[in-house]
């Protein structure tokens, strides 16, 4: 949002929500005031509280009015969802999924980047091998919710969760991918990660829409890897991949097998896009409940999907800079997991802001 007169103004959602949701994103805010200082706009802050100690004082999970206030935002900032009293799918559903739906962020983007320095679990990559970026669909797949129960609880109980995979819903995430791979700072290689062996409709349909947008793109290269195969590889050959497309679910289990690789959860980062709407940025690790109240979270995913939520908004140069300062962190720290970083949350974040401004 530009105004001629006071500067940019971005109006932005915070969401901190649950366990060290709160002290990671009080880290990402304190570089977004840094980085909007040196870079001449304004981020215009309005919290929501949401999440499980909302459910469980009031029995709401997205009220009509937040999803409404969250609409008129530039975009959202969001901690972490999850408590350990509320019963699990709760929260999931009703919270994290029902916002990606609501506001059809249909892309889930999902670097997979180790910066120099970081320490991986890998000993046989090298330090330039990981880096590649997951587009996981975000809409639909086994997420819909489709399915249910035939006589529950009886011997001969039933359960049914069917993958929903429209034309539409799957030819969107593929044009996406396929103008990533186009950007400058991509290797225009294109792979689709699914089980076309096995899900043979589901697949089949990606595997159609792949080949018929490629034509479109003819710079960009295509591969297909199946999704086992593709776990594989992110061990043995991570720099095979630059862009993958994927479904919900194989896309929600290979980036965490994707954090691992670029040093841990500690440091990945998330955006649920959608490209004409309001999006929402995330740290993609959760709510730790270990590490609450001590200090010892790594906020740098949380500033990671600060830097994806500056480039969505259009501040490119305050997001170069986060980056930089991430860079210094990750130069400097000993690890990316909690308690093992050899600085506090709140120093790595000081860390971050001063290779920001630097
Ligand atoms: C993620 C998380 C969520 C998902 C859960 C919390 C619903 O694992 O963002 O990857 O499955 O998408
Ligand atoms: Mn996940």
């Amino acid at each position: 949002m530009t105004d001629g007169v006071a500067g940019r103004v971005h109006r932005i959602g915070v969401i901190a929500g649950d366990g060290t949701g709160p002290e990671v994103v009080r880290e990402g805010l304190e570089v977004l005031e840094a980085v909007s200082e040196a870079e001449g706009f304004r981020a215009e802050l309005e919290t929501f509280d949401l999440g499980g100690e909302r459910y469980l004082r009031t029995g709401e999970t997205l009220p009509e009015d937040e999803l409404e206030r969250l609409r008129g935002m530039d975009a959202i900032y969001l901690g972490a969802v999850g408590h350990p009293d509320v019963k699990p799918g709760i929260l999931e559903r009703e919270l994290l999924l029902r916002l990606r739906f609501e506001l059809d962020q249909y892309v889930n983007l999902r670097p997979i980047i180790r910066y120099p320095g970081v320490a991986t679990p890998i000993p046989s990559h090298a330090e330039d091998d990981v880096n590649m970026v997951v587009v996981r669909e975000n809409s639909e797949g086994l997420y819909a919710g489709a399915g249910g129960f035939h006589r529950k609880g009886t011997a001969h109980e039933v359960a049914v969760q069917e993958s929903i995979n429209t034309r539409h819903g799957v030819e969107r995430i593929v044009r996406y991918a396929f103008d990533l791979a186009m950007e400058p700072s991509r290797r225009r290689k294109l792979t689709l990660v699914h089980k076309t062996n096995v899900l043979t409709f589901a697949g089949d349909l990606y595997q159609r829409v792949v080949d018929e947008v490629a034509a479109e793109y003819p710079d960009v290269e295509t591969d297909y890897v199946h999704v086992d195969a593709a776990c594989i590889y992110f061990l043995d050959m991570p720099g095979r991949f630059d862009v993958i497309v994927t479904d919900n679910m194989f896309g929600d289990i290979i980036t965490d097998l994707g954090a691992m690789i670029q040093g841990g959860m500690g440091i990945a980062a998330g955006g649920n896009i959608n490209p004409e709407g309001v999006s929402m940025f995330e740290p993609i690790g959760g709510t730790a409940p270990d590490h609450v109240g001590k200090g010892t979270i790594n906020p740098l995913a949380a500033i990671g999907a600060l830097a994806m939520l500056l480039d969505s908004i259009g501040e490119r140069s305050a997001a170069r800079r986060v980056e930089a300062g991430i860079r210094l962190a990750c130069s400097k720290m000993t690890s990316m997991r909690a308690g093992e970083m050899g600085y506090s949350t709140a120093e790595v974040g000081d860390l971050v802001a001063e290779g920001a401004t630097a």
